[in-house]
């Protein structure tokens, strides 16, 4: 009986904690786009755009390495755009959040993620 109760408790709280990371992101506003990636993206991709947190964990959600020069030069401009803007699996869509303008002015800070 027990066992029984937890194990649905874990169930129901699996979807609450897999979606954790895309709570309560916040909107764009201002100019400051550097600080926009710690708000909103860093939580999954790192502040350095690895997908790791500051002691080299991977973040639940994190999706892609932005650091991996090899993959990222071959993605294009456009595409990043488009899957900012209209998410992609646990990639939320941020066209709520920020204009297609905006995420077109963030492409520079993920692009210096690889740059080093
Ligand atoms: C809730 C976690 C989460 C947040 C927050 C998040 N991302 Fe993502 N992102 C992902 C995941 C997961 C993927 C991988 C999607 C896939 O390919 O299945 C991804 C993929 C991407 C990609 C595509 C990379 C590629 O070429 O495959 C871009 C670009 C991107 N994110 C930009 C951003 C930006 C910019 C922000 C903040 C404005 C952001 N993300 C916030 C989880 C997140």
């Amino acid at each position: 009986m027990r066992r029984i109760f937890l194990s649905s408790l874990l169930l129901m709280g699996a979807p609450l904690f897999a979606s954790d990371a895309a709570k309560d992101l916040p909107k764009f506003s201002g100019s400051d786009y550097q600080k926009y990636w710690n708000d909103a993206c860093a939580r999954c991709h790192g502040a350095n755009g690895s997908g790791r947190d500051n002691n080299g964990k991977p973040l639940p959600d994190n999706g892609f390495d932005f650091t991996d020069s090899r993959k990222a030069n071959k993605k294009k401009d456009g595409d990043w755009i488009k899957i900012t803007l209209d998410g992609k699996d646990k990639m939320p869509a941020f066209k709520d959040k920020m204009t297609p303008a905006d995420v077109e002015k963030m492409i520079p800070i993920m692009r210096k993620f690889a740059a080093k």
